[in-house]
This record gives C-alpha cells, structure tokens and sequence, in this order.
C-alpha cells in the first residue's frame, strides 16, 4: 500500500507536468489517454490492486479515484486555457481598428466640359439668353443653304463634312438652330445652343467631334457694339478682368460683316472662335425684315477653353474617359 501511494504520487507528478506541457487540444487529448484510458498508466497501476487484502483494496481504490479526479481536473483547466489562448490569438489576428478612416465609395465629379457649359449656360442667362437645342444629324438645307453657303462654297467639302444618306450631315456646327429658332418665331431673339459639332479632322487640338456654344440676339437696332460688348462680358467672366478682346476681320457666309474672335490668356492670343452680324439672306430666309431687324451672332469652341483652364496638351484626353487623368481636372 505504501509503494502503490508512491507510484500514484509520481504518476500525478508525470501528469501534471505533460498536461501543462501539451500544446493543443490534440497533444492534450493524447496525454490524457496516456494516462487514465483504457490502456493508460492508471489502469495499469490498478491492475495490481487485486491481489492486496480487501480492507487496503477499497483504500488503494478510492486514493486511486482521487488521482484519477485530479488529473481530470487539470485536463479541463488545461483545455479551458488552450481555448482562451486560441481565442485571443485569433482576436489578435481580426483586431478591427474602429478609428482608422472609413473606405467609402469614390466621389465623381462632372466632366470639365459639363462644368464649363454650366457656366457659359449661367452666364448668358444673366443677360437674358435662354437656351435652344438642335439635332446632331441636321439636314443639309439647315447646315448649309439657309444659312447663307453658296452650292461651291468650301465647306461643303467632303475633307470637312461627315455626309449621311439621304441629304443629311452631321452638324458642323451650332449655326443650324439658328435657323429651327428664328423660322416662324417673332423677335426679339436671345438665345443660346450648346452641344457637339462634327468635322473630318484629327490632330492634338483637333476632334471629329467638339463642342460649340452658339449665342444669338436678334432685335431692331441691335448693332456689332452688343456683340462686343457681350463677348468683353464673357471673356472676362472666363479668364478673369484684364482679358483682352481682339476681332479679325474674317468671312463666313452667314454674317456680315464677320469676325474671328481672340481672347488673350496669360499672354497670349487664344482663337475661341467666331462671330458677325447675321446676313439678310439668312433673315430672309426665316422669314423676318432686315430692314426692320438686325442680330448678331457667335460661335465658340468650348474644347480649347476647357483645355486652356485645365492646362490639357491633347483634345483626346478630353473624351478618352481616362480616370487617371478625370481625376486631375
Ligand atoms: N459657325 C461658325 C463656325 O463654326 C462660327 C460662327 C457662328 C460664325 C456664328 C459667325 C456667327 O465656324
């Protein structure tokens, strides 16, 4: 009896040590199988009990309880503690940091060229233009002949004009809805049309496609110092107050006289496009007395004042939809 007390003694001793020693669930489970399961330590320390006198049997049975419950006991400990250690290793792992700046989803903005015709919009508004549209796919009779082109004037010309079938072009320019405005309408006329023209033509500062903004006031005595003045206005409302004007006497067939329109920016002179006051012939043509009433009208092309603000080299980088360079305007 005093032998198998000493061997139950060293047998919790072992235990305890490879419980505390075993690294997982896994190790721990072997260890406990080593020594209490059917093939274990304990058992086989039991196996000897049969031969002792009955009265040392059940005593040598209840202290071989009372290390069996032990041993169970720090079993359990032992996994309780693994499963904290796992639970906050895999806590540490996940640690969410509530501070750190959201992830929200990337704001847009709209397209320089929409913020610019905005603008434009906005600001003839306040001189009392209101805005008029146009188709793209316009009829030869209003992008040409109405307004004023000879049947051999150049602009006809396949090297400018997208031709479609059936007596129509893509719209060369914004002039057309000068036509749809005025053609059975009564003036006073102040308006505005903004939007894309066409033209078969492709370098860095050039697009098949551009954008126009055309402005027109038809009324009686209306003379080419409104127009000036208007264009003064509008200059420096885009560039700022000290941006010189600057007219050169040009041709186009539905003004009379024309003018090619400069704005100076940072020094130099910037061709924005062009302007005159509006021919008779084009007048007549919708139906109202030159004698009787006088407009002027202008063209500008919105791609180079937007690639001016924004410092743009290449038109194409206007409408290649590149987010790299969106984000930068
Ligand atoms: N439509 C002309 C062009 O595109 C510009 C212009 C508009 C000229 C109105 C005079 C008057 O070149």
């Amino acid at each position: 009896m005093v032998e198998l007390a000493g061997e139950l003694e060293a047998l919790e001793a072992e235990a305890r040590q490879e419980i505390s020693a075993a690294a997982d669930p896994q190790a721990l489970a072997e260890v406990r199988a080593r020594f209490l399961g059917r093939k274990g330590s304990l058992r086989g320390l039991l196996r000897g009990i049969g031969s002792l006198p009955p009265e040392e049997r059940a005593r040598a049975g209840e202290a071989a309880n009372r290390v069996k419950d032990r041993i169970e006991a720090l079993v359990r400990e032992r996994r309780e503690a693994l499963r904290r250690e796992a639970e906050a290793r895999s806590l540490a792992g996940h640690r969410l940091d509530v501070t750190l700046p959201g992830a929200g989803p990337a704001p847009g903005h709209l397209h320089p060229l929409t913020r610019l015709m905005r603008d434009v919009t906005r600001f003839f508004h306040g001189l009392g233009f209101s805005v008029e549209d146009g188709p793209e796919v316009e009829t030869e009779y209003h992008n040409f002949e109405a307004l004023n082109f000879p049947p051999d004037h150049p602009a006809w010309d396949l090297q400018d004009t997208f031709f479609v079938r059936g007596g129509h072009v893509l719209r060369t320019h914004t002039s057309p809805v000068q036509i749809r405005v005025m053609t059975g309408r009564e003036p006073p006329f102040r308006f505005l049309a903004l939007g894309r023209v066409y033209r078969h033509d492709s370098d860095p500062t050039h697009s098949p496609m551009f954008h126009q903004v055309e402005g027109f006031l038809v009324d009686d005595g209306v003379s080419f110092a409104d127009l000036k003045g208007v264009l003064f206005a509008f200059a420096r409302h885009l560039f700022g107050d000290d941006t010189g004007v600057r007219f050169r006497a040009h041709y186009f067939p539905f003004t009379e006289p024309s003018a090619e329109i400069d704005f100076s920016w940072r020094g130099a002179w910037l061709e924005v496009g062009g302007c005159g006051m509006i021919h008779p012939n084009v007048l007549r043509e919708c139906g109202l007395d030159p004698e009787r009433y006088q407009g002027f009208a202008f063209g500008l092309g919105l791609d180079r004042i937007a690639m001016v603000r924004h410092g743009i080299p290449h038109i194409g980088l206007l409408f290649d939809a590149d987010q790299r360079v969106l984000e930068q305007l």
